[in-house]
């Protein structure tokens, strides 16, 4: 019998492993804050990545590369300080695990000390399983990510669809194998064919969690302020936008500014 998601009063990895035992889909989206954390988790989402993708989002860099573990720690601490009931993954950035087996646990330890997360994430195949099973050693659980893995974009040089070669494919399926074999309790796939997703999916028994991966994963993730219409520049043909906050907050903004310039705000009634 499949479980409805108020089922579970606190998301943990074996939450989302029984989900997928389950057949119930699992619901993932990016929080990078407080405010915004406390609405997703409220909402009744699954599970809440703390993405490097914060360092386009938020600071506004082309890549993911810039963003620093400290950086990860600050928004990882204020989105852990908001949620009730979300399971928290943080991401390892790009220079804090790869090549380097100790430097990654010692990554991996100050994002759940000072962070207070319950996983973490780190991108790649069998080049990084030493770090992974390290991390995992010391009780860390551990979220794998295959596919478009942004901290590589200048190996790939695009961001387009990736393993669509037969070759790329059967390392990709190899790499989750391996993943699996470490001990992950989940993996992400990004941007790559359904077909090759749904295989994935079933080859493992852990979770898979899809972004660009189409419908026969064992779940879905979205940047949030992609969902929510707030990056107008930004629009693959996997994103569903649910709003258009972009256009409502310009208008709410603009109201705002005539507001004053035309004395109309504040009135008697907003002040003292
Ligand atoms: O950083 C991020 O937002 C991610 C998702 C795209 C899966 O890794």
């Amino acid at each position: 019998m499949s479980m409805a998601k108020s089922d579970y009063k606190k998301i943990t990895t074996n939450s989302v492993q029984e989900m997928k035992r389950n057949g119930e889909k699992i619901s993932m989206l990016t929080a990078y804050d407080y405010t915004m954390a406390k609405i997703v988790d409220a909402a009744g989402i699954d599970v809440i990545l703390v993405g490097d993708s914060a360092s386009n989002v938020m600071a506004g860099h082309e890549t993911t590369l810039p963003i620093t573990l400290d950086q990860m720690i600050y928004h990882a601490s204020s989105v852990v300080r908001a949620i009730d009931r979300a399971l928290v993954v943080v991401d390892l950035p790009f220079g804090s695990y790869q090549g380097n087996s100790k430097e990654a646990l010692t990554s991996a330890i100050r994002i759940m000390k000072e962070s207070g997360g319950h996983a973490v994430k780190l991108e790649g195949g069998t080049e990084i399983v030493d770090s992974i099973e390290r991390i995992l050693k010391a009780g860390i659980p551990v979220m794998g990510h295959l596919g478009l893995t942004p901290q590589s974009i200048y190996k790939f040089g695009t961001y387009t669809v990736r393993a669509k070669e037969e070759a790329e494919a059967e390392k990709l399926l190899e790499d989750a194998k391996a993943l699996e074999a470490a001990g992950c309790f989940a993996l992400v796939l990004e941007k790559i064919p359904s077909k090759l997703a749904k295989k994935v999916a079933e080859s493992l028994d852990i979770p898979v969690i899809g972004i660009g991966a189409g419908q026969d994963v064992d779940g879905q993730v979205l940047v949030l302020h992609d969902m929510l219409g707030m990056t107008h520049e930004f629009h693959p043909r996997f994103l569903r936008r649910y709003l258009d906050l972009y256009d409502q907050i310009t208008g709410a903004v603009g109201n705002y500014v005539a507001d004053v310039k035309n004395r109309d705000f504040p009135n008697d009634k907003e002040s003292y």
